[in-house]
């Protein structure tokens, strides 16, 4: 479906609890090389994106980088996020981690920096915790958050320093819809975001009826109406795309409206509290 590109104020940002705020769509990056994500990051600029999501992890700051000064789009217009994962908890490593992660990206400061998985087992995620609020408090990161946490691992965090991460990046879709975790969230003024929000673009997600349907009484896509969705649930959301025109199409998420109707019929691709990844056993 073809639409134009919206202005970057077609985006609305929402609050952060530390101050701030985080534009509610940005672009995911995994699994994109450093060639492609310098183009995809060039060609979502154009469109109007100025939320960039990436993780040591996925081996492409450096194209991520590259991509934000070759958009020509100033730097305190984008929200970038990158996310340290196992090999930086504990002892300090995150702060050689984040320094490494700057270099890469071409940046002095990251706009969202995330714990990538709790890793239970190791038991480390709370004092990686209390260095990244140093790294906040040094300016390096403006807002601190975490991926893959269930409430034990919050609560474990939260009573430990008394500091709530900004935000929650979790594995999240209508068929994946972790009511609980984000019931939790927003208690806790916790801003939930949805990794995977299309699904992956694995299993048949998309191509469920339901969404055939909706798509065409609105005259959608069914990428459409599974990112408005996320949207009217509150949620911020960074589906990974390197085509242009989806970039541009689930960017449009925005223009239309779902009906409480449409959002009932969306409940029935909920596959349970089983479904997805468990960040108890998986992780880096
Ligand atoms: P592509 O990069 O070729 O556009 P998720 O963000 O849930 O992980 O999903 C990413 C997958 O969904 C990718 O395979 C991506 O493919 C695909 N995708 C992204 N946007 C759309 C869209 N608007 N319509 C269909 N598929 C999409």
């Amino acid at each position: 479906m073809t639409t134009p590109g919206p202005v970057p104020s077609t985006v609305p940002a929402l609050p952060l609890n530390s101050g701030g705020s985080i534009p509610q769509l940005g672009l995911g990056t995994w699994p994109l090389d450093d060639a492609a994500v310098e183009k995809a990051v060039v060609a979502a600029a154009g469109l109007g994106y100025r939320h960039v999501d990436t993780a040591v992890k996925y081996g492409n700051e450096v194209g991520v980088g590259r991509g934000l000064t070759a958009s020509g789009v100033a730097r305190d217009e984008w929200f970038v996020t990158t996310k340290l994962d196992g090999e930086y908890q504990g002892q300090d490593r995150a702060v050689a981690g984040l320094e490494a992660s700057l270099e890469r990206l071409g940046l002095d400061y990251v706009d969202l920096l995330l714990i990538h998985w709790p890793l239970p087992a190791r038991d480390e995620f709370v004092s990686t915790w209390e260095t990244f609020v140093r790294l906040r408090e040094a300016g390096k990161a403006r807002a601190i958050g975490v991926s893959n946490f269930k409430p034990a691992h919050l609560d474990r965090l939260i009573d430990a320093t008394g500091i709530v991460p900004a935000v929650n990046q979790i594995q999240l879709s209508p068929a994946i819809t972790r009511r609980e975790q984000r019931a939790y969230d927003a208690e806790r003024g916790i801003l939930t975001e949805s990794w995977s929000p299309l699904g992956g673009g694995q299993g048949d997600l998309l191509s469920a009826p339901v969404l055939a349907q909706l798509a065409q009484k609105h005259g959608r896509t069914p990428a459409q109406i599974v990112l408005r969705w996320h949207i009217q649930n509150g949620l911020v959301v960074i589906p990974k795309s390197a085509n242009p025109q989806r970039m541009a199409d689930n960017l449009a998420a925005f223009a239309f409206e779902l009906d409480t109707d449409d959002l009932r019929a969306l409940d029935s691709l909920d596959e349970g509290p089983g479904a997805g990844v468990d960040s108890d056993r998986s992780g880096h």
